[in-house]
């Protein structure tokens, strides 16, 4: 078998077999197989596509590129969850403290931020001492003690995607929904758990710019999931503007933490009631979404999820007093309001631009080896269809360093745009994919 005739065959349209897509990904993670053949190959992939069995194989070839976690030392059902990504998602960190609370074992591996959107680890770390590099032993130890453990993706785990994706990255083919599910899905059958909920986002925030594509990727994900044997669900929801109102490590650390005392933004609790209700309903935790939800509203009430929180970030060796007192979590040196300079209803805002704001503030990575200011980010006072006046903040900046919050500013007051008409209020979750 020859990497040229696979890359030829894809680029004329024909549908590669299962042992032509394991002969590539078994060549490029063992590095026989080259960047720039992979290159070619991602590129004709683009524009020609993938069935759903091509994209079942390389979804299988990339599982099994590496480790596969055992999860069955973990008592229970495990339920994993993963977001597709977006601006201002810190789901995870309420999410996950509230559903383990419920009872269901949380054994989750994230991933840091990517381009303009965040990443859970990163977030993590916002709690002094947090460690992300814990043992299987550890995780599993975790799980079955306290319910809950979070780790960074290891090395060993789909290496396939890891290298592909740093590959798709810089050669302009991320945004392929057959690349996107198989990349996704890889990490998260390798990962070991029982069930996948997965947060399929659509709007300018996230891959997914349009609803159809959204709920295609969606429909590809759950059917992988569902011919790998495992139980997986997804939900299709709103990223046309930031989720919740803070966008950055630690003002989303707090944001999470507000919503487990009971005072989180609307969107971002409906989201997690959904989510949790789909991870609580999988892992045999509930009957009915009513059942659920009323579940994990009364764990909000009653404390137990910002304890279980607290517990979590205590067992991975992180400052659990912060989960009691926010002002312990990294605090930036300058708090700013960006007044409008229109006024209006505020019609659109360009998702994928708050998100490079926080970028330029300095709360991800401009490259690989860049360090995160974890403090810095962007609090929204105006959401779309709220009314704003000349003068009045559409949201507070934080930062460390006035030159890049001048330029961050700017590019803010671009991404939103006012209008005289109230616009008509979008749904938020779109849908549900079984
Ligand atoms: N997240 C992933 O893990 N992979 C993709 O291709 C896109 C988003």
């Amino acid at each position: 078998m020859r990497m040229y005739d696979i890359i030829m065959k894809k680029r004329n349209g024909g549908e590669l077999t299962g042992e032509e897509i394991r002969f590539f990904i078994e060549g490029y993670t063992n590095g026989k197989i080259p960047d720039y053949q992979v290159s070619a190959l991602m590129m004709a992939i683009f524009f020609q596509k993938m069935t759903e069995q091509e994209t079942y194989e390389l979804t299988m070839a990339m599982t099994e590129s590496g480790d596969m976690l055992d999860l069955t030392a973990i008592k229970g059902c495990k339920v994993d969850k993963h977001s597709t990504g977006g601006v201002g998602d810190k789901t995870s960190l309420a999410l996950t403290p509230m559903v383990a609370a419920c009872g269901i074992p949380v054994a989750k591996m994230s991933g840091r931020g990517l381009g303009h959107t965040g990443g859970t680890i990163d977030k993590l770390e916002s709690f002094e001492g947090f460690n992300i590099a814990l043992t299987t032993e550890q995780f599993i130890e975790n799980v079955n003690t306290i319910g809950i453990a979070i780790m960074g993706q290891t090395a060993d785990l789909a290496p396939a995607d890891k290298k592909l994706y740093a590959l798709r990255d810089v050669t302009a083919t991320v945004d392929n929904m057959s690349l996107i599910a198989s990349s996704i899905m890889s990490k998260k059958l390798a990962a070991g758990a029982d069930a996948i909920v997965l947060d399929v986002k659509t709007g300018s925030g996230a891959f997914m710019k349009t609803e159809e594509d959204a709920f295609a990727l969606a429909r590809e994900m759950v059917q992988i999931g569902k011919n790998a044997g495992r139980k997986t669900i997804a939900v299709v929801s709103d990223m046309d503007q930031p989720l919740g109102r803070a966008v950055g490590n630690a003002l989303e650390v707090k944001e999470a933490i507000d919503t487990l005392r009971g005072q989180g933004p609307e969107d971002f609790v409906e989201l997690c009631l959904t989510l949790g209700a789909q991870m609580l309903i999988a892992g045999g935790c509930a009957k009915n979404t009513e059942e659920a939800r009323d579940k994990l509203q009364a764990v909000i009430e009653d404390g137990s999820a910002l304890h279980k929180l607290a517990e979590f970030v205590d067992a991975q060796g992180g400052d659990s007093k912060a989960v009691y007192d926010t002002s312990l979590l990294p605090q930036a040196n300058i708090v700013e309001p960006i007044p409008s300079k229109e006024e209006g209803y505020v019609s659109k805002i360009a998702c994928d631009e708050i998100g490079i704001c926080s970028l330029i503030l300095g709360g991800g990575r401009e490259t690989k080896e860049s360090e995160i200011d974890l403090s810095v980010g962007i609090v929204l006072e105006k959401k779309v269809g709220d009314y704003v006046k000349a003068g009045e903040p559409l949201a507070y900046i934080y930062a460390n360093d006035r030159q890049k919050m001048e330029q961050a500013k700017e590019r803010f007051l671009g991404a939103y745009t006012i209008s005289a008409q109230k616009t008509e209020e979008q749904l938020f979750i779109k849908g549900i994919v079984e």
